[in-house]
């Protein structure tokens, strides 16, 4: 146990803030063991993982809990696991690219447009990660809990932990209640590309085209798979579309999205498609799910820089701290675009990640 410790290399955005205390648990182990002392100890908790998705407004007054536990296991049978897939089950602290990576190596697959998102395993439900048309409550078939209203291990069902796009219950009203432990994904040994995102099959076919292998997206998946790109190429491709249009964070300190993509009405869309034709939405279970992204570059946002924070020019959605910012200054530039955004096409937008 530390005291005092400066959390600005522990979060992808740098802001600066003490942690009272801080602890790093490198096992199972010790993080139940951790977790376990802190049970009814007063004072806030901070469970921190790769801290990609956190705003660090202001001091830690209690404990943050840095969470490194690591682990893979498999089972090829298993209760409800369905035929030709594994049940791969990670502990919390277990790097998100990295374990996608090895997924990918042992043939079980589903994970790979979800390559390169930082973080850990164990916070990839609590937003239930997502990207390229893939969210990982597709594969995850349990979450293992420390619930520490109870004092006691559980484990939640994919359905009870209520994902939705960037949200879970987690998220909601059981923040802080639970410190994932371990996560079960269910993951399909037979390989099925996953292309419908815009853009991303043609992505494939140029990448796979350069490098001379033969592949037509868009055949039979049923015909045997045949000519369709390998999960390696798609992975590939995802890797190199993320590398071009988003910051590493170990450049250009940022937390991925600041914005989620919000979802309006039909109606509202259509009202607004007479004015900006080229507005760009897709079809939602709730509406039509906007991107934000589109709207802030129409604003006249990206790129612009307001001292140390600025919105970054490859992706208006996300903001960037170019060095020494506070929380203040970058959540000020966000109510502006917010506010900004509001205005000029009615449209509210909600912060992404979790401010502290
Ligand atoms: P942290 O930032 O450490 O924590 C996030 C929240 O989860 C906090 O509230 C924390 O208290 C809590 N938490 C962390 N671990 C646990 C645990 N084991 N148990 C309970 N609570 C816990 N997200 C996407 O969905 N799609 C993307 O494409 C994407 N791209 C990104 C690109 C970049 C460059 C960056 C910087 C971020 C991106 N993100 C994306 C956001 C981020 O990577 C994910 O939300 C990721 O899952 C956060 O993991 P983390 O370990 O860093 O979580
Ligand atoms: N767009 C613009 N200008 C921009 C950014 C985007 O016009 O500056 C337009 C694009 O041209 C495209 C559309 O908006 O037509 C969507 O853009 P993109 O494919 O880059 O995705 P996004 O909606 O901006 C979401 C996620 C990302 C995820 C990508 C890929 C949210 C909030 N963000 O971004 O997740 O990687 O899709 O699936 O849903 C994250 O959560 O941190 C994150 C990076």
């Amino acid at each position: 146990m530390q005291r005092q410790v400066d959390l600005t290399p522990f979060n992808t955005l740098r802001l600066p803030a003490l942690a009272r205390h801080f602890v790093q648990a490198d096992s199972r182990q010790q993080l139940l063991a951790v977790i376990a002392q802190q049970q009814g100890a007063e004072g806030p908790l901070l469970l921190l993982g790769g801290g990609s998705n956190l705003v660090l407004s202001r001091d830690v007054e209690g404990l943050c809990l840095r969470i490194n536990s690591r682990g893979i296991s498999v089972e090829r049978s298993a209760e409800g696991l369905a035929t030709q897939c594994v049940r791969v089950t990670a502990e919390a602290g277990e790097p998100w690219h990295q374990f996608v990576s090895h997924c990918l190596d042992q043939g079980w697959y589903g994970l790979e447009n979800l390559a390169l998102i930082p973080g850990t395993v164990g916070a990839a439900p609590i937003q239930n990660i997502g990207a390229y048309g893939v969210e990982v409550k597709q594969y995850i078939y349990q979450v293992e809990v420390w619930d520490r209203e109870q004092g006691a291990l559980r484990r939640l069902s994919n359905a009870q932990c209520q994902f939705g796009y960037r949200d879970s219950l987690f998220k909601r009203v059981a923040q802080d209640r639970y410190l994932i432990v371990s996560v079960s994904f269910d993951l399909p040994t037979l390989f099925t590309p996953q292309l419908a995102y815009g853009g991303l099959a043609a992505a494939v076919a140029e990448a796979s085209a350069e490098a001379g292998v033969g592949v037509s997206v868009g055949m039979d998946v049923e015909s045997g798979l045949k000519g369709l790109p390998s999960a390696r190429q798609v992975f590939d491709t995802v890797v190199a579309i993320r590398q071009q249009k988003l910051p590493d964070p170990s450049q250009l300190a940022n937390a991925g999205s600041f914005f989620k993509n919000p979802v309006i009405p039909v109606m509202q869309f259509e009202q607004l498609q007479k004015i900006f034709p080229a507005i760009v939405g897709y079809p939602d279970t709730d509406g039509i799910k906007l991107a934000a992204g589109w709207l802030i570059d129409q604003a006249g946002w990206k790129g612009v820089r307001h001292g140390a924070v600025g919105v970054h020019a490859q992706q208006a959605l996300v903001l960037i701290n170019y060095g020494g910012a506070t929380a203040a200054e970058l959540l000020r530039l966000a109510g502006a675009i917010q506010a900004d955004i509001q205005s000029r096409f009615g449209v509210v937008l909600e912060v992404e990640p979790r401010i502290l």
